[in-house]
């Protein structure tokens, strides 16, 4: 461009308006090019730069999984063996205890549990974040496992003054992870009477929908605001409830159940009830991709 310019650039040129305008068009021309070639070296720097960082996060967050696997699987064995020795010596096979010693073996036991409980949440996410959820699936009933978690969860719930309802619909049988979907089952019926007032109620229902199992929780606690409708399945998400005698709180249940039920091919979500309340619904299909 240079050289086309002082060799076509002469004063004498430029007065003439067709040669200096078309000076003026090839300049434009040039620029542009050399704009687009430096935006594209730009462009190239830049993704370049992106790939790299997303390429680091990748490997922190694969680091991050595994220590918090390898973390969370070491500390399951001394959890299980403080909390069975403290249950050992509460059943006072191995001597009498006193009414301290008692209680104060009541609170090792109680509290080894709830690590334990969240151990193995913590083991869920970091198995499950590498892809590795495993579904078991046999051929049983979606009702019996429904009435099953719901007895567990009754005396749970009657401690807290709140009465669990349940109407369960004949579904037909399928294959299904009945230790994952109960643990879904679980979550759902704890955190419904976990957020409960007492004196509320808790409904369950269980029907078939077309193709698929639907199985629903409704509570008549504070509800869920209509923004964090999304947000709480993810992991240690939580929106502003707080459990109404003091449970335990981590954020992980939901997130490990929306893994759970989209395993089996399903779809989980959380609504608000037409008075207040929230309602959790899941569907799980009869005929899985496996
Ligand atoms: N029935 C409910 N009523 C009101 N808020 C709820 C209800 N269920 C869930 N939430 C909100 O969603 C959040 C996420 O629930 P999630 O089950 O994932 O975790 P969590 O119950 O707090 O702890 P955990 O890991 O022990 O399950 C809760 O902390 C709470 O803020
Ligand atoms: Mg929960």
């Amino acid at each position: 461009m240079k050289q086309v310019l002082e060799k076509f650039g002469t004063p004498e040129n430029l007065e003439d308006p067709r040669i200096r305008s078309l000076l003026v068009h090839l300049i434009d021309q040039w620029s542009l090019q050399h704009d687009h070639a430096r935006e594209r070296l730009f462009l190239e720097d830049l993704n370049a730069r992106c790939t790299h960082a997303i390429n680091s996060l990748v490997e922190l967050h694969r680091n991050k999984n595994s220590f918090l696997g390898m973390a969370s699987h070491d500390l399951r064995n001394p959890l299980i063996s403080i909390r069975g020795l403290a249950e050992i010596l509460l059943s006072e096979v191995a001597g009498d205890l006193s009414r301290t010693q008692k209680e104060y073996l009541s609170i090792i036991s109680s509290t080894s549990n709830g690590m334990l409980g969240l151990v193995n949440d913590l083991l869920d996410v970091s198995v499950m974040e590498r892809g590795q959820l495993n579904i078991h699936r046999v051929m049983g009933s979606m009702k019996d496992l429904v009435e099953e978690r719901v007895q567990v969860y009754s005396p749970i719930a009657e401690e807290k003054d709140v009465r669990l309802s349940a109407r369960c619909h004949e579904v037909p049988h399928f294959l299904f992870d009945p230790v994952r979907l109960g643990q879904v089952m679980d979550n759902l019926l704890g955190n419904a009477v976990k957020f409960s007032p007492s004196g509320s109620l808790v409904e369950v229902l269980l029907e078939k929908e077309g193709k698929s199992a639907r199985f629903t929780v409704a509570d008549s606690g504070p509800g869920i605001p209509s923004e964090d409708l999304e947000r709480i399945f993810r992991e240690f998400q939580k929106s502003g409830s707080r459990p109404t005698a003091g449970e335990r709180s981590t954020g992980l249940g939901l997130a490990i159940a929306k893994k759970i039920v989209e395993a089996h091919g399903g779809c989980i979500s959380a609504s608000n009830g037409p008075e207040k309340g929230a309602v959790f619904t899941f569907h799980i299909p009869f005929d899985q991709p496996i």
